[in-house]
């Protein structure tokens, strides 16, 4: 456990460095856990730009004129697109690579919890798979080459890193099989053995990729998608308590969402982090691999996920995923 004296202490150091020029790109920084490690950021550097990626300008405008003011210095670039589509993404990652040279870090945190039930995008992809991760990976992957030019280029997946679970090998994007908790776990494993599969390429092999839990942290996320009363009533009424009750213990238990932005700031700054591909609990420990996630990865898992996404992302761009 890292003690949040220790990372404050190595945060600050870092900042007195007054590292300039990095180029480091958001996705799910609008709100949340993703909007907390941001602000940190945009403290920690100088003379840097930050993409932003968001699907909402006008309502995100009030916190992009905060992040200006922290440090005059500093370049935030909002890029609006909607990141639960992989055109999107690519869209998102043209104006980047139009605009930078390189890329040093990526933090990626869209999502949340399916409450509201399956919701399919117009290229037929279960919105929060997408966003927890086809579109995460597909944002890595397009900025693979930027990546390449940076010194120390590291990417933070915020999603259940060291929670990874066994999965339904026949159906991996869930096509019969989706569920609250499925996704939640299929998202999981996928990124890990995703992030393995891509810190295994020896082109890649100076890149760090870190799977990380947030753990419970107080932001808006068990209340943002509703249940609906068309999968019944006693299905609303279940998951309408447990988002409720969930909401509570968040509100309650849960770590700030600026203690927690402190933490993942540090995990894209901290050089205890180095090439490879990592789980990191909530309290910024690299933690083992457990046996589930060894078996898949020995099995050669890692290689069949990489292949199963760019077969997603390459039907969701010709709207064919149902197929
Ligand atoms: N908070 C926790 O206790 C907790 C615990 C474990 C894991 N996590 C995971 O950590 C990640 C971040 O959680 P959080 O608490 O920061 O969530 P949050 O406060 O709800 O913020 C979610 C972010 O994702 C974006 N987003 C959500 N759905 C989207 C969609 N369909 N299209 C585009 N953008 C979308 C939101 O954009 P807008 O601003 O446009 O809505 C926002 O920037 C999630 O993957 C969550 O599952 C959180």
């Amino acid at each position: 456990m890292v003690i949040i004296t220790d990372i404050r202490s190595s945060n600050a150091a870092y900042a007195a460095k007054g590292r300039h020029g990095l180029v480091c790109v958001f996705a799910g920084a609008t709100a949340g856990i993703g909007a907390a490690t941001l602000r940190e950021m945009v403290g920690m550097l100088r003379s840097s730009t930050f993409y932003v990626l968001g699907r909402d300008p006008h309502r995100y405008q009030d916190k992009l004129d905060e992040l200006k003011k922290i440090d005059t210095t500093n370049k935030i670039v909002f890029v609006e697109t909607q990141i639960a589509l992989i055109a999107g993404v690519d869209q998102a990652c043209s104006i980047i690579r139009e605009d930078a040279d390189k890329v040093d870090m990526i933090c990626v945190s869209p999502g949340g919890m399916p409450f509201q039930g399956a919701v399919y995008t117009e290229e037929g992809l279960e919105s929060c798979f997408a966003v927890s991760y086809y579109s995460r990976l597909r944002l890595i992957s397009n900025l693979l080459p930027l990546l390449h030019k940076s010194p120390t280029p590291r990417i933070l997946s915020i999603l259940n890193g060291t929670k990874e679970k066994k999965i339904n090998e026949a159906d991996i994007g869930l096509k019969k099989h989706w569920g609250i908790a499925a996704v939640v776990n299929h998202t999981t494993m996928c990124t890990s053995l995703a992030f393995d599969h891509l810190a295994s390429t020896a082109s890649h092999n100076h890149l760090t990729f870190l799977h990380v839990t947030p753990g419970l942290v107080s932001t808006d996320t068990p209340r943002t998608g509703r249940p609906s009363k068309s999968n019944g009533l006693f299905w609303w009424a279940l998951i309408s308590t447990f988002q409720i009750v969930s909401g509570w213990i968040i509100t309650c238990f849960g770590m700030s969402a600026k203690e927690s932005g402190e933490r993942h700031a540090y995990e894209l700054t901290n050089d205890n982090f180095v090439a490879g591909s990592w789980r990191v609990n909530r309290l910024n420990e690299i933690v083992p691999d457990n046996q589930v996630l060894i078996d898949y990865r020995e099995g050669g898992w890692g290689d069949k996920i990489w292949e199963f996404t760019v077969g997603v992302w390459e039907k969701a761009l010709t709207k064919d995923v149902q197929s």
